[in-house]
């Protein structure tokens, strides 16, 4: 027998699944023309969320003018967990991609950048 919190559809318990955030996540999606797209009720729980994308021995390239929240975690968190960060200047793509090497699993950037406002040419 179903536990009775699930047997009433997916929208049984707001925090859990939401229509309201569903629509918004599939509208954000459909406008960067991705497969999906994730909604956080904070900034730092979308970083922490995506912190759990990788593990040790993985890099990440990282845009070299973040949010302070960002580079504390990028500077100070992610070295301790043996997960190596390579800041560069996410508006030029030449030092992106020459930064990016076999065990990097994550480009963390901003666009535009904090606090100069830098644009990062992200294609679609
Ligand atoms: C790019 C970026 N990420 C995350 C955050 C943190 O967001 P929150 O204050 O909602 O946790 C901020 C806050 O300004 C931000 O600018």
């Amino acid at each position: 027998m179903q536990p009775c919190a699930m047997g009433n559809g997916p929208y049984d318990y707001t925090r859990r699944e939401n229509p309201t955030r569903d629509t918004l996540e599939h509208l954000l999606a459909k406008l960067d023309k991705a497969d999906r797209a994730f909604c956080f009720t904070s900034g730092t729980a979308a970083l922490v969320a995506v912190s759990h994308l990788v593990g040790p021995g993985m890099e990440i390239v990282a845009g070299n003018d973040l949010y302070g929240g960002s580079y504390q975690l990028l500077t100070k968190v992610f070295p301790e967990r043996g997960i190596v960060v390579t800041q560069v200047n996410t508006s030029d793509l030449e030092e992106v991609a020459s930064a990016i090497r076999s065990q990097t699993k994550l480009v963390w950037l901003e666009s535009s950048t904090n606090p100069l406002q830098k644009i990062s040419d992200i294609r679609v």
